[in-house]
């Protein structure tokens, strides 16, 4: 670009140019920075196939994952520490969550000048979350590498304040430990959630995401069940979600942030702009649909093209589909609105005002796909519909105008 300003010179010309590149951000120039790999798309078949590099900052090796429509909203990476390593310390204003891959060992947190250091063990399926300007590190107890995936909101805190020094060297508290010390007790009972009264625990421990127990919700399949942990400041949201075998859920829309992790058994996911409508098979529109198969650890950005996407996923394997779902853009996941206005659930019809696809209304392509995959694996389709997959309908408006939905 050359360096004087030119002003339009006519009616049809514009200052500047039409087409240009986006600028980096800094998020994103800090991900360059690091010099590990940068994962790029709208998902990873499994994540211990990628490729990881030496991460000097945080020691062992590393890479990080920016699925499409995730991009300033939060951020995941992995990281590898060897058998018996430690990762350096470190303390960040962001919220920070990890899911062990593989590997066992023990994470430190504690606050800078606070005297008590909160120690805990993880081991594979764990999760559990760093709060905001805790001092950190995690401890491989054992000899063999362990694998952790972690996700944060660093992107729109280092975007909005630019200065490594004020995320990484700043002596805020923003959180205390109580002095019984027990800030990662796993979780206990199940209560219902603020918001919608759905299941959830407050907790900031998960031992075992693969194999808990997880309550009925019934929301995208027959028989799906569901948890939310509630975890550290809430400022990172997730929850836990299982199909069972043979069973795949309606197709839905949403903007992007939602990234399904697939921690038990493997699938697929069709996901599609709205534009391409319900039915994009059999209208000609097949070209806009993406697809993306994973197993056991890999992932999905359940609505990359940053707009209202359809997002739909298909358990194929014997023992079903059980997801760890990471929306770190946390407090936007309940959606837009002024506050108290009441929002109708995904999960609703789109005959009833909601924005899921009945299975009787969905492109013929997609169960005919399925039963294929199925039958290609020994399993059996279950796809009888009947009982409350049919046809959902809002719940009546509620008295106080707070939202409400499933
Ligand atoms: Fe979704």
């Amino acid at each position: 670009m050359s360096s004087a300003f030119v002003a339009p010179s006519g009616e049809q010309t514009y200052a500047g140019t039409t087409r240009y590149r986006r600028p980096a951000r800094p998020y994103e120039r800090f991900m360059a920075e690091q010099d590990i790999p940068v994962y790029r798309g709208i998902g990873v078949r499994d994540l211990r196939a990628l490729e990881l590099r030496p991460w000097a900052r945080l020691g062992g090796n590393g890479a990080f994952i920016q699925t499409d429509g995730t991009d300033g909203q939060w951020g995941m990476f992995l990281i590898e520490v060897p058998g018996g390593g430690v990762t350096n310390q470190e303390r960040h204003l962001y919220e920070e969550v990890f899911f062990v891959v593989d590997g066992r060992g023990t994470t430190e947190v504690w606050l800078e000048g606070g005297p008590r250091v909160q120690r805990f063990e993880w081991g594979p399926g764990s999760m559990f979350a760093i709060p905001p300007n805790a001092n950190h590190r995690i401890v491989n107890g054992s000899s063999d590498p362990a694998l952790l995936l972690a996700g944060t909101n660093a992107p729109p805190i280092m975007n909005i304040f630019s200065s490594e020094s004020f995320v990484f060297d700043n002596p805020a508290r923003l959180v205390d430990f109580a002095d019984d010390g027990d800030y990662y007790r796993p979780p206990e009972d199940i209560v219902p959630d603020p918001v919608r009264g759905r299941a959830m625990w407050r907790t900031n421990l998960v031992p075992d995401v693969v194999n808990v127990e997880l309550p009925l919700d019934n929301e995208r399949s027959p028989g799906y069940r569901r948890v939310e942990p509630h975890m550290a400041t809430d400022a990172f949201f997730c929850f836990i979600g299982q199909h069972e075998p043979g069973r795949y859920s309606k197709a839905h829309r949403h903007p992007s942030g939602a990234v399904l992790i697939c921690v038990k058994g493997e699938g697929y996911t069709y996901t599609w702009p709205r534009e391409a409508g319900m039915r994009p098979w059999e209208t000609g529109q097949e070209h806009l649909v993406k697809r993306q198969e994973y197993v056991a650890v890999g992932m999905v950005s359940a609505a990359p093209g940053g707009g209202d996407w359809y997002h739909q996923h298909f358990a194929t394997g014997p023992e079903g589909l059980r997801l760890l779902v990471w929306d770190g853009s946390g407090r936007s996941y309940y959606g837009w609105g002024a506050p108290g206005e009441e929002l109708v659930a995904s999960r609703v019809s789109v005959h009833h005002g909601g924005r899921s696809i009945d299975y009787e209304d969905e492109d013929p392509h997609i169960r005919r796909e399925y039963v294929r995959q199925l039958e290609r694996r020994g399993v059996a389709p279950r796809m009888g519909l009947t009982g409350p997959d049919r046809g959902a309908a809002p719940d009546a408006p509620s008295q106080t105008g707070r939202p409400k939905g499933a």
